[in-house]
């Protein structure tokens, strides 16, 4: 499969992917490598990595506990005193082997320790891949709010194995769907399509997919690489998602739901008020609720939960000037910016989608 190249970094895949990380690593003068894992990614794929390794620098395994509760800045803490204590010095390189939380919090310790080291993600989730390690977004959440904290800064290459995909159960890949479906949804209704009829996704199906989605995501940070302007239609189904993300990982009665889990609600919601505020087609609003609710478990939501969602959006990181920036859809492939939307709007598309939950069920 061909590498995809932007100006500040190389997305390369499967075998060749190894090749290109050997003779990355031996052409510069690296003084370690630290590979970074979490308690996941040392059982299930740190041995892979380890037989592709062909370099005679010494390397490390640093671990951190598996799951976004602990993408925090104490974890932070923790990695840079291990980095500092084993001797890492500017010419160390950080090698990020895991998913979105490590691959985040591991661009971020790398881009900010001794004022910044060079790091490589190698992502190890369908989200990681087709979202989370490419375009350079590293940090840490503040409390349960998502990514508050943080820093773009790209690493030098992403190593994108699909192989990694193996040890995933459905529901994680479901999750890094979730934003491969948003990619079809903000630019391209054919790629929508072709996702919404794969029924269970096999690892032959998504190699060329995931390439897809690296592609659609690449030319839009390339076009706006510090989200000033397009690169904002990458928070399609966000501006709700992360509020669902949050309160649920808040609530000690509600089950943790995954990103993606949370951002397939924050797109049936977005996509209905795009259809109030903007026309969105209704037939298009009825084809995508029911494209999500056939992949994704349903959630229920009750009045007592509208409330503090609607509260948490004043965190989002697109609001100005004390207003909540939402990015909703002309069209499907038509994004637009900046959209102010009134509370009982908000309030209505969650009955929208707890109508349709319904129905679907009943
Ligand atoms: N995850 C959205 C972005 O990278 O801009």
């Amino acid at each position: 499969m061909n590498s995809i190249d932007t100006e500040t970094y190389k997305v390369h895949f499967n075998a060749k992917a190894y090749e290109e990380l050997n003779l990355y690593i031996n052409n510069y003068d690296f003084s370690k490598i630290f590979i970074l894992v979490d308690t996941n990614t040392h059982k299930y794929c740190l041995p892979k990595l380890m037989s592709h390794l062909e370099t005679p620098i010494s390397i490390e395994i640093i671990e951190i506990n598996a799951g976004e509760h602990f993408k925090t800045i104490d974890t932070c803490v923790g990695v840079w005193n291990v980095l500092s204590e084993l001797g890492a010095d500017r010419k160390s390189l950080l090698l990020n082997l895991g998913g979105g939380v490590v691959t985040d919090l591991g661009g971020f310790v790398a881009s900010t320790f001794k004022r910044g080291i060079k790091y490589i993600n190698i992502p190890t989730s369908l989200l990681a891949m087709v979202d989370a390690s490419v375009g350079g977004k590293t940090g840490v959440d503040l409390g349960v709010l998502k990514n508050q904290i943080g820093v773009i800064n790209s690493g030098d290459i992403v190593l994108v194995d699909t192989s990694y995909l193996d040890s995933l159960p459905q529901n994680h890949l479901k999750s890094g769907l979730a934003e491969m479906l948003k990619h079809g949804l903000i630019k391209d209704r054919a790629y929508f399509e072709t996702l919404t009829q794969l029924s269970n996704l096999t690892l032959n199906d998504l190699d060329n997919l995931i390439h897809e989605s690296i592609r659609i995501k690449k030319h839009i940070v390339t076009e706006d690489p510090t989200e000033n302007g397009i690169r904002k239609h990458l928070n399609f189904g966000h501006t709700l998602g992360h509020a669902i993300e949050s309160y649920f990982l808040e609530s000690e009665e509600k089950k943790e739901l995954l990103h993606g889990e949370a951002i397939a609600i924050g797109m049936v919601l977005e996509c209905y008020l795009s259809s109030e505020l903007l026309d969105f087609p209704k037939d298009d609003l009825n084809f995508i609720t029911d494209a999500i609710h056939s992949i994704y478990k349903s959630v229920d939501f009750n009045e007592m939960d509208y409330k503090p969602i609607i509260e948490l959006l004043k965190y989002d990181k697109k609001n100005e000037h004390g207003n909540v920036n939402f990015v909703l859809l002309k069209t499907i492939g038509q994004p637009k910016i900046d959209c102010l939307v009134p509370n009982d709007l908000i309030i209505d598309a969650f009955n929208f989608y707890n109508e349709k939950t319904n129905r679907t069920n009943s």
